[in-house]
């Protein structure tokens, strides 16, 4: 290979690579498209040329051409924490004199505040300058590497120049932040989605997470990425504060967010925080809140972390922005199982960037409680979440002649008297031949947490539910023998059908835990099914278990286990289970062969808080590693697992003779019996 063609690629290399960062990190370009596209295209074509020459870090190899089938689990170095939120003033003050209290008296306590950045967070690992991989939070022990997806976003450098210098070397390195997307890409995709009629993202922050488990590269380097970072970490170099090491990520060439501030006292901070709240609309990106570091990393250290989230930061979440308009009408809407929902109707108006027409009224509990009516000017409020809420009403504005909102007396859709149990707040319709709810049952069974059937969304089900096509959800497996007639339904060409007839064939081989779920049992989550499939192994097993055994499993409650066996109780759900089956639907638990190990059968019971992880996730590695997790203790317990502020449990364990573990013995046993 001649030298020179070396010399020249790596230079053309070096170009681009400055370019890349004074458009997507500094927005600063110093040259055009055009002149942008040629040094590419000169890339690309002596890397053609000479493919021996090719180096994952080449810009050209931002976008790669192998599908991601699954992602892979990645075990963080160190665990990615989450942060407590504050939401008041006083809040703040409690954080701050909590970090005094722990910390030698006469420390001089400085802090860092920033932006706390709406989107997706990501660890990347530098190794010898390179970026080696990249992976999601997870559940901030484990997350999913996603580094081919992070390679496409820009202001990701590749290869980093600086990593070694007389003071430091990083050689071996992880830097952490968020992507993101900004306001108006993020509109602007909406809008191209909604031409396509693909289904349009709730916000910013959904479409980037979405967007890095796309399993196709070459998609993810069309949406508009982008990261800032914030955390530097490297177990070869002591470092001095996060404002240093901020500084430090700029130098290294990393796209760090400009409006962090150093403040010398709690009242600067609160300056600092206000100051963002109010910059909030004028920036190009959403931030949910600030972010509030202890500046010093040796304080940081001896101030450590509890459970989930350190004690040396903190969040302080903004207001949720409101917005007033006229709640034209209640509608009720019907549910999969029956329950009925109130809805406003409202006047169309902008809220955080998206228009609001809709938004929940839970139930008639709540309407009444908030003497909500028709007509009237309402307080619209979007927090964290996706949904808006309407929090109270302008009395002031009142129309003289409004009457409060009326308990429905019959279903708005297939007119059958209404049930409310005693105990609950909500009304029933109790037809299961309700049309809603039949749709609402297939809209269930074929979504992507559940039997994840592409193509089969609401239009379609509402069609074949009109054509008598489908009924009961069984009835999707039949659909192939009618090909010839679903071709004939205008709208409907061969090829969409034959897509269609795909990945139902294709739902085949979603596992028991999702077809547990699928099939809407009253309750029953995607979580709860995942402990249900987990623990009783099969659908013949849970249809003859007790309810009391149902019960027993970690966090299943009674309203679970009888909606369970009620479930199974009608003839009509087993005769649908059966025609499941014969269609060859999973209805047993292909469990991972775990070699036999020390939680093999046996029986936890969890309790206190936990440093590492919640009890939960605790509790599914256990059950990974073949064990058993329960609620409460009996004389059938082998071990109980003891957090920080055990109460009764462990007096029981003690009491009953079960043998304790602490958290430190626990973990050993995890690491020493790792799967
Ligand atoms: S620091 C231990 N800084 O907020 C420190 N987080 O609930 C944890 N976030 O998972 C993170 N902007 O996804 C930090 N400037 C910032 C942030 C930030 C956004 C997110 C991050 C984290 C979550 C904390």
């Amino acid at each position: 290979m001649p030298k020179e063609i070396q010399k020249q690629v790596e230079e053309l290399r070096e170009k681009i690579r400055e370019h890349d960062y004074k458009y997507y990190v500094l927005a600063e370009p110093s040259i055009g498209d055009q002149e942008y596209d040629f040094l590419m295209k000169e890339l690309e074509r002596l890397e053609r040329e000479n493919p021996g020459l090719i180096t994952p870090d080449s810009p050209t190899q931002r976008v790669g051409k192998d599908l991601t089938k699954d992602f892979k689990p990645v075990t963080h170095k160190v665990s990615m924490l989450s942060l407590a939120n504050t939401y008041s003033e006083e809040e703040l003050f409690d954080f701050d004199r909590r970090v005094r209290e722990g910390l030698p008296d006469g420390e001089i306590i400085e802090y860092v505040v920033e932006p706390k950045i709406d989107g997706a967070s990501v660890s990347l690992n530098y190794v010898n300058g390179y970026l080696k991989t990249a992976a999601t939070r997870g559940d901030g022990t484990v997350g999913e590497e996603i580094t081919a997806n992070v390679k496409t976003i820009k202001s990701v450098p590749l290869k980093l120049k600086n990593y070694k210098s007389p003071e430091f070397e990083l050689n071996d390195f992880e830097v952490r932040g968020e992507i993101f997307m900004k306001v108006a890409d993020f509109h602007k995709l909406n809008e191209e989605r909604e031409k396509a009629g693909d289904k349009l993202f709730a916000n910013p922050r959904n479409s980037s997470a979405g967007t890095l488990k796309l399993q196709d590269p070459k998609l993810v380097a069309k949406r508009p990425l982008n990261i800032f970072v914030y955390f530097l970490i490297s177990v070869e170099e002591e470092f001095n504060s996060q404002y240093d090491n901020l500084l430090m990520l700029k130098k290294l060439g990393f796209n760090v967010n400009p409006e962090f501030k150093l403040c010398k006292n709690i009242n600067e901070v609160l300056k600092a925080c206000r100051g963002l709240e109010q910059k909030r609309d004028s920036l190009e990106y959403e931030i949910d809140g600030a972010v509030i570091k202890v500046n010093s990393i040796r304080q940081q250290k001896i101030l450590g972390s509890i459970a989930k989230s350190p004690r040396w930061a903190v969040a302080f979440k903004f207001k949720a922005k409101q917005a007033i308009t006229k709640l034209n009408k209640i509608t009720w809407q019907v549910s999969r199982t029956g329950t009925l929902t109130p809805v406003a109707e409202l006047e169309p108006v902008l809220l955080s960037g998206s228009t609001i027409s809709r938004a929940t009224l839970h139930n008639f509990d709540e309407i009444k409680r908030k003497d909500i009516r028709e007509g009237d000017s309402v307080v619209l409020e979007k927090g964290g979440d996706v949904i808006p809420k309407i929090v109270s009403v302008v009395l002031n504005e009142r129309k003289k002649n409004s009457r409060p909102v009326k308990a429905p007396d019959k279903c708005p859709v297939c007119s059958s008297p209404l049930f409310k149990p005693e105990e609950e707040v909500a009304y029933y319709c109790e037809n299961t031949e309700c049309p809603a709810q039949i749709k609402g049952r297939l809209e269930h069974f074929a979504s992507r947490g559940a039997m994840d059937i592409e193509g089969l969304g609401e239009a379609l089900i509402n069609l074949f539910v009109e054509k008598k096509l489908l009924n009961t959800y069984a009835d999707i497996y039949e659909l192939k023998n009618r090909r010839q007639e679903l071709i004939s339904i205008e709208r409907l060409g061969e090829k969409s059908v034959d897509n269609l007839l795909a990945s139902i064939e294709e739902s085949k081989k979603q596992p028991f835990a999702k077809v547990l779920f699928a099939i809407g049992i009253r309750y029953v989550g995607a979580g709860a099914a995942k402990k249900l499939a987990d623990h009783f192994q099969s659908i013949d097993k849970l249809i003859s278990a007790g309810e009391e055994e149902i019960s027993s499993i970690h966090e299943i409650g009674p309203s679970i286990s009888r909606s369970v066996k009620k479930f199974f109780s009608e003839d009509e759900n087993v005769k649908i289970i059966q025609r499941l089956k014969k269609y060859g639907i999973i209805f047993t638990a292909q469990k991972k062969v775990v070699k036999e190990n020390f939680f093999t059968n046996k029986s936890f019971v969890l309790t206190g808080t936990l440093a590492k992880f919640s009890r939960e996730e605790a509790g599914e590695k256990i059950m990974l590693l073949g064990g058993k997790v329960s609620s409460s203790v009996s004389k059938k317990t082998d071990y109980v697992v003891a957090g920080e502020n055990a109460g009764s449990k462990l007096n029981k364990a003690g009491s009953l003779g079960v043998k304790i573990l602490s958290e430190e013995e626990f973990l050993k046993l995890l690491g020493d019996n790792s799967y």
